[in-house]
C-alpha cells in the first residue's frame, strides 16, 4: 500500500492505479477506523476497484463547541488496517493540504442538509460536502463509499454530487453494528462501561419503533413513545424522527422509503442511529 501525504505524491500513486484498473473507489474516513469502516474498503476492493481511502479529521466539520481536539486519532492502527484489508494507497493530507490559506470557496446546502444533524450542528454539512468535494476531485474516484451510519450525511453527499453533476457514483453501505446492536462509531470508545451496556438501546427502540409504524398509522404517538422510551433508559434524545429517507423532509406515517433517524447523547457521548420502516432484516 502506498502511503500518500502531498497532492504530487497522490496524484502519481492514482494515475499509476489507473494504468491497471478500471476504476477507482474512495473510502473517505477521519481515521480511528473500526469494522464499519473496514466495511466499506471491503465493499470497494470487492467492486474490483483500486481502493484509495482517505484519512483527514475535518476542522471544518467541527463547531469551536466541539469535540475536534479529543476526536481519536491512531495512524499506525489506521494504515495497519487499511493494508490488511486491500486498500491500494491511503491519503493523509494535511490541512494546508485541504484548506490553502487563499481558499474562499465552501459549499451551501439545503434540501437533505436542512433539519436534524443540520440544526444541532450548524456548518456541519458544509464541512463534510466541502471536504467531499476536494477529495472526489484529488482522487477522481469513480465511486465514492459511504455508510448507511450517517444517513444524513449520505444523502447529502448524494444530493450534491446530483445537484454539481459530479463524475462519480456514491455507493451507501449498510450499517456494520457490535453482536448486541450498537452501531460502530469511532466515538463509542468514549462510552463508559455502564454507557456501554446501555447504547444497544437505541438500536433497540429503532426497531421496535420502525415495527409498530410499519403498519402505516400514525407517527406522533409511536414517536413520542419512543423519545419517552430512550429518556427512560438514561438517554438525552435531540430527536427521533420518522422522514422521507432521501429529502429528511418530516413525514407523519410510513411510506415507502422511509427511514427513522434518532440522535440521542448518552453521558459525553452523542449517538446517531437510523432504520429503515418498515424494518430491514
Ligand atoms: O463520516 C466521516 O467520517 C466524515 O464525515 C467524512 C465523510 C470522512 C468527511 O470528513
Amino acid at each position: 500500500m502506498i502511503v500518500a501525504r502531498t497532492l504530487p505524491d497522490l496524484r502519481a500513486a492514482c494515475a499509476a492505479l489507473r494504468r491497471t484498473h478500471d476504476a477507482i473507489g474512495l473510502v473517505p474516513t477521519m481515521g480511528a477506523l473500526h469494522e464499519g469502516h473496514r466495511s466499506l474498503v471491503r465493499h470497494a476492493v470487492a467492486s474490483g476497484a483500486a481502493t484509495v481511502a482517505s484519512i483527514f479529521v475535518n476542522p471544518l466539520q467541527f463547531a469551536a463547541n466541539e469535540d475536534l481536539g479529543r476526536y481519536p486519532r491512531d495512524e499506525a492502527g489506521d494504515l495497519a488496517a487499511l493494508e490488511d484489508e486491500g486498500c491500494a494507497v491511503a491519503w493523509l493530507p494535511d490541512v494546508a493540504t485541504m484548506y490553502p490559506p487563499d481558499a474562499t470557496t465552501t459549499i451551501s446546502l439545503e434540501g437533505p442538509a436542512l433539519r436534524w444533524e443540520g440544526d444541532a450542528r450548524p456548518g456541519h454539512f458544509r464541512g463534510v460536502a466541502t471536504v467531499c468535494a476536494k477529495l472526489f476531485g484529488q482522487v477522481r474516484a469513480d465511486r465514492a463509499y459511504f455508510g448507511e451510519k450517517d444517513w444524513q450525511q449520505l444523502q447529502v453527499i448524494r444530493r450534491m454530487v446530483a445537484d454539481l453533476l459530479l463524475p462519480l457514483e456514491i455507493v451507501p453501505v449498510e450499517t456494520v453494528r457490535e453482536a448486541d446492536g450498537l452501531a460502530m462509531s469511532s466515538r463509542n470508545r468514549f462510552l463508559s462501561e455502564e454507557e456501554r451496556r446501555r447504547a444497544p438501546r437505541l438500536f433497540a427502540v429503532l426497531q421496535a419503533c420502525a415495527g409498530d409504524l410499519a403498519g402505516g398509522g400514525a407517527a406522533a404517538p409511536v414517536l413520542a413513545r419512543g423519545e419517552a422510551q430512550l429518556r427512560a433508559e438514561g438517554f438525552a434524545p435531540d430527536y427521533l424522527a420518522l422522514v422521507d429517507g432521501p429529502s429528511l423532509a418530516p413525514i407523519s406515517a410510513a411510506a415507502p422509503g422511509a427511514r427513522l433517524i434518532a440522535a440521542a447523547r448518552l453521558g459525553s457521548v452523542r449517538l446517531l442511529d437510523n432504520v429503515g420502516v418498515p424494518p430491514r432484516a
